[in-house]
């Protein structure tokens, strides 16, 4: 059983980056010099993911044109000896990567993201991955979770631990350690407040869940927010099978807020090969 197809759910409008996103997907801003959708995707190929399946909604064709041929650019690269970025824009996407569009008529919540994707994945398990979560870790974060998905066999969901007062923002999980790194999940809710939280372990944005989870998703009522939540359907489905909880190692930047993207920007920078060590220098000259 492989994990061969993974799921980005990119229909959402970005509200929260406005004006940035007035005319451009969020997925698309760049942190440093790649945009965020493409730190997941290759989050997804690194762990042996192959077929791409991206459920968007209206405005997202910038989506579709980063992954797709660059006819003329590639050829003016070409022309002109740039071999190195002819390079850069061709890795975008690898021969052996396959990207699927698909549309999500309505924002209905995560839940409905992924049950738009149902007819695409069939009967094999499949990753979701939040673009907006920007995950670095070695092994990356998703190929970790694919070396667990090897040995149990079941759906697991990436948690880190999150300050009480920020239960609001995440999936809540509650479970029985069975190691150091995983847990039995025995609950699950989304967005609690803090007096009500399980625990102090939120989901990240990456997770591998086996095709039950579309009969839950396709069976439950509205939750938070009155969305259909993908984290209400994971609720279901351990009540039927497994569901594990994985502490990754690595770093989260949630993209999705303005000061997470900046720290984003600001590390990665800061790790960048051609980049680092300058602006580095410039920080340090700077009189905080
Ligand atoms: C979603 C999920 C939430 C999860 C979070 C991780 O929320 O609904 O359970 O913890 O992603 O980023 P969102 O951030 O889309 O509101």
């Amino acid at each position: 059983m492989l994990v061969n197809k993974a799921i980005f759910p990119v229909a959402g409008l970005g509200t929260r980056f406005l004006p940035a996103t007035k005319a451009q997907p969020k997925e698309m801003l760049p942190v440093v010099d790649k945009p965020l959708i493409q730190y997941a995707v290759e989050e997804a190929y690194a762990a042996g993911v192959r077929e791409m399946i991206f459920v968007t909604g209206r405005h997202k064709r910038p989506i579709e044109d980063h992954f797709d041929m660059t006819v003329e650019l590639e050829l003016a690269l070409e022309q002109s000896g740039k071999q190195a970025l002819l390079e850069v824009v061709r890795s975008v996407k690898p021969d052996d990567m396959e990207c699927i569009y698909i549309r999500q008529p309505q924002a209905l919540g995560l839940g409905h993201a992924v049950l738009c994707a149902q007819s695409l994945i069939g009967n094999d398990p499949f990753a979701v991955l939040l673009a907006d979560d920007l995950m670095v870790g070695t092994p990356p974060v998703l190929q970790q979770m694919v070396e667990q998905f090897d040995e149990w066999r079941a759906s697991i969901l990436a948690v880190q631990e999150v300050p009480p007062e920020q239960t609001r923002r995440y999936g809540i999980v509650a479970g029985t350690p069975v190691n150091e790194r995983m847990l039995d999940v025995t609950r699950i809710v989304e967005k609690p407040a803090p007096e009500d939280a399980p625990s102090n372990l939120g989901v990240a944005g990456r997770y591998i869940l086996t095709p039950g989870i579309f009969h839950e998703i396709a069976n439950q009522k509205r939750g938070v927010g009155g969305e259909i939540q993908l984290t209400d359907g994971i609720s279901g489905l351990l009540r039927r099978e497994k569901v594990f909880a994985y502490r990754y190692d690595g770093k989260r930047y949630d993209c999705g807020s303005k000061e997470g993207f900046l720290q984003a920007n600001v590390e990665l920078a800061l790790a960048h090969a051609e980049l680092g060590p300058g602006f580095r220098q410039f920080l340090r000259a700077l009189e905080l």
